[in-house]
């Protein structure tokens, strides 16, 4: 009798609205990747943004590869006025920055959308020449082909409205030397996994940016021999 009423209880349980958001909050939590180095400089980063965007303006904010989600809900969280587009191009990190996003039920954070940067910025769904105040992107240029970097400056230079800023965060080489030898044998090591792989030179990005309209106004030292590198949209392109 006892067992018959608690198999009875367990039931009523699998049905019950609160097991279905137990079970929701199971599977996303599952979804919910993590990267212990945006752990570490997703607070650095926020830093910088603060500084230099006043943080009551309503802003466009976009995030070109974001990976998990942890940085796009963490400056959501902090600039509650920037309304974040996350993207992606891995189905994966797709699904675990909308998990992060149902998480942290952040109104200011679209759902995260595909976007392949190596391709022309026609082909960046949705998105609308001179729509976004702000462009975000870490620790992807060393670690993806030439073609997404160029794709990126090309793109953002379509993208940021006049004035726009873009941030982008990683380890850089500086007229062909890297320094310290912790980031010479990181790039090694990138070029080993894939020749098309390494770290990208800033008087490269500066020329790219040219090429699009974007000047590189500042170099900001980071933690872990990181830099932030900040460019303005000078004007139409
Ligand atoms: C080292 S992870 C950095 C992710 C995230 N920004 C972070 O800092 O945690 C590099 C990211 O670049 C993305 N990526 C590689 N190729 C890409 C492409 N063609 N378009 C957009 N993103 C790309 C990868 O999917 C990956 O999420």
């Amino acid at each position: 009798m006892h067992l018959f009423w608690a198999f009875a209880q367990f039931r009523k349980c699998l049905g019950s609205p609160c097991f279905a958001s137990f079970e929701g909050s199971c599977r996303r939590r599952w979804k919910m990747l993590n990267a212990a180095a945006a752990d570490r400089n997703k607070e650095p980063i926020l830093d910088v943004l603060r500084s230099r965007l006043a943080s009551d303006r309503p802003l466009v904010g976009l995030e070109i590869s974001s990976g998990t989600g942890q940085h796009v809900v963490h400056f959501a969280k902090a600039f509650p006025s920037i309304t974040w587009q996350p993207s992606e191009i891995e189905s994966q990190s797709i699904s675990s920055i909308e998990a992060y996003r149902e998480h942290h039920k952040l109104q200011n954070v679209k759902p995260p959308m595909y976007l392949d940067v190596s391709q022309s910025w026609e082909n960046w769904t949705g998105l609308q020449p001179e729509s976004c105040d702000l462009i975000v992107n870490i620790n992807m240029m060393h670690i993806s082909p030439l073609a997404c970097t160029t794709g990126l400056f090309n793109g953002v230079g379509k993208i940021l409205k006049p004035q726009g800023l873009l941030l982008t965060y990683g380890p850089y080489a500086f007229n062909g030397s890297i320094t310290p030898q912790s980031n010479v044998d990181f790039d090694h090591s990138l070029r080993y996994r894939n020749p098309e792989w390494g770290l990208r030179d800033v008087s490269l990005l500066k020329t790219l940016g040219q090429e699009n309209g974007l000047r590189l106004e500042e170099i900001v030292d980071m933690p872990a021999n990181n830099k932030c590198l900040l460019f303005h949209k000078d004007s139409v392109v």
